[in-house]
């Protein structure tokens, strides 16, 4: 069983747990209560060199990438397993060290654990298919792993955004090194240990902790790895892409977001106000897929925004052990300050502040990076708390006359990752869900994936989807092989 009080973490490097070579370490936070709560890692080039020769060993020997689909499924069940049995600790060290509220936790990692069971299913379900070709010729494709996957990952869902990567990854056949986000590290390397006792080949799942700026771009741009799946800023998966440049290095990006709800006035609006609150604050707002533009029709705005402000004033912040806190602290004060300079925007701009603003006065929570659910009403295009992803507890409302407006307003975003649709005429949820440019449209619910459905962005919210079988296209690269059955003997320049 995973100690929750540990204070000192390992990497796992060739199936061996691994402190640095040189010895460096870091403080893995608890930013709800702004103290240090664990020693890891902080590993350098040279311990990313050894954990991408331990990938290469495990792909280029066999050892994993030559298991059979079967062996590949009984090991991530396995894994899973071992998950499942320490979910309360895992939990519990997530939370602490992300500041999420736990019961968000618990419900993330079971989504995770869920999906690595999906792809646990798919390892022998990898196929190929036949082709039409001329007489005399056979064609049929095969998918191949791509090799060794570096994983980078962000800190607002460590474990599920590890788990949703990984689990294809290895699926198909790849080995992994991964790399967690600095300020969430300690699900993953968890992870790794328990990848260990489950029985994986050594090398087959690598997990370093660190930098990104350093071992991030340094996996990024390693001549070892041959494919790069990131989540995290558009801005770093731009360097990631440019890294990727020189060897045309296989890359699926899952970036930012800042994704509308569109709420017609023949809504259900005892669903769809609910589910909107949840939809921006859920996570803090540290959601990429977090619903932040709120676009309201003209007759029931004021009605949707009384009822709006009610139900904000209801979500409990608050300690993110406490299962009955429904949002925790924000990842670290920094981000906080980055929050709030955004309100201040918003509101020099002319937005309406309707709910929150500021931090809670609760004293037990001053310590930590809190800050309350808020709201800017009468918000317009032409604003940055509109247009840029705050990636904190910001809802950017607005009204909106018809249809056509509700389209225009919602597409005209550099990103596309996620809408929701909210109305009771069916034509207009699928008309909407057609014309709106996202990767992902819900209809009249909030939740945007369970284990199977595709999920990734439009625009410069990224490249490729994951979740789905659509993922395992991500981790393997198609062969075609096309063959000659004719009788005759074949002479293309008719020499004979
Ligand atoms: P980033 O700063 O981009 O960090 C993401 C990961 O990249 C972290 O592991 C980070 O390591 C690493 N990294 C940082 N600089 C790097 C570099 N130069 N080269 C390689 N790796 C580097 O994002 P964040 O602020 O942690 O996360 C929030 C962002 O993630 C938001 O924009 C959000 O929308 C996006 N996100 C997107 C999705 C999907 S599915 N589209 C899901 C969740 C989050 P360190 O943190 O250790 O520096």
């Amino acid at each position: 069983m995973i100690d929750t009080q540990r204070s000192d973490y390992f990497m796992t490097i060739g199936g061996q747990p691994a402190a640095s070579l040189s010895g460096a370490t870091f403080e893995a936070q608890e930013p709800a209560l702004g103290r240090s709560m664990a020693t890891v890692p902080l590993a350098d080039k040279e311990d990313l060199d050894l954990a991408v020769a331990a990938a290469r060993q495990a792909f280029d020997g066999g050892l994993w990438s030559r298991q059979s689909g079967q062996k590949r499924t009984r090991l991530l069940l396995k894994l899973a397993d071992l998950l499942w049995e320490n979910l309360d600790a895992i939990a519990t060290v997530e939370a602490r060290n992300i500041g999420k509220a736990i019961s968000s936790v618990k419900g993330e990692l079971t989504q995770g654990i869920s999906e690595l069971e999906y792809f646990a299913g798919a390892a022998t379900k990898i196929q190929g298919r036949t082709n039409e070709a001329p007489n005399g010729f056979l064609n049929y494709t095969t998918r191949e792993p791509l090799g060794v996957c570096g994983l980078i990952v962000p800190w607002n869902y460590p474990l599920l955004l590890t788990l949703r990567k990984l689990a294809p990854a290895l699926a198909a056949g790849n080995a992994v090194v991964l790399k967690p986000a600095q300020q969430s590290s300690l699900s993953a390397l968890i992870l790794g240990e328990l990848a260990t006792e489950a029985g994986f080949p050594p090398g087959a799942i690598n997990v370093v902790a660190g930098k990104g700026s350093t071992i991030g771009a340094q996996l990024a741009a390693h001549a070892g790895v041959d494919k790069v799946s990131f989540t995290g800023s558009t801005a770093v998966g731009r360097s990631i892409l440019e890294a990727a440049k020189t060897d045309f290095r296989r890359l699926s990006l899952e970036l930012g977001g800042k994704s509308p709800a569109l709420v017609f006035a023949d809504a259900d609006l005892d669903s769809a106000i609910p589910s909107t609150v949840w939809s921006i604050f859920y996570s803090a707002g540290q959601s990429c897929d977090a619903r932040s533009r709120i676009l309201v029709q003209r007759p029931i705005y004021d009605a949707y925004l009384e009822r709006f402000v009610e139900l904000t004033g209801k979500i409990r912040l608050g300690d993110p052990l406490d299962p009955k806190t429904h949002v925790g602290s924000l990842i670290s004060p920094e981000h906080r300050a980055s929050v709030e300079a955004y309100v201040a925007q918003g509101l020099a701009a002319g937005a309406r502040l309707i709910v929150g603003g500021g931090r809670p006065s609760d004293p037990a929570l001053a310590m930590g990076a809190f800050l309350q659910p808020t709201a800017l009403a009468d918000c317009r295009n032409d604003m940055s708390v509109v247009q840029e992803e705050i990636f904190g507890p910001v809802a950017a409302i607005m009204p909106f006359d018809d249809e056509a407006e509700a389209l225009r307003l919602a597409n005209d975003n550099a990103y596309g990752l996620t809408a929701s649709v909210w109305t009771r005429d069916l034509g207009r949820a699928h008309r909407v869900a057609q014309k709106v440019r996202s990767g992902v449209v819900t209809v009249n619910q909030p939740f945007t994936v369970f284990p199977g459905t595709p999920f990734g962005g439009f625009k410069q919210s990224g490249w490729g989807r994951e979740v789905s079988l659509e993922a395992l296209g991500e981790f393997t690269e198609l062969k075609s092989v096309l063959v000659y059955t004719g009788e005759r003997p074949l002479d293309p320049f008719r020499l004979g």
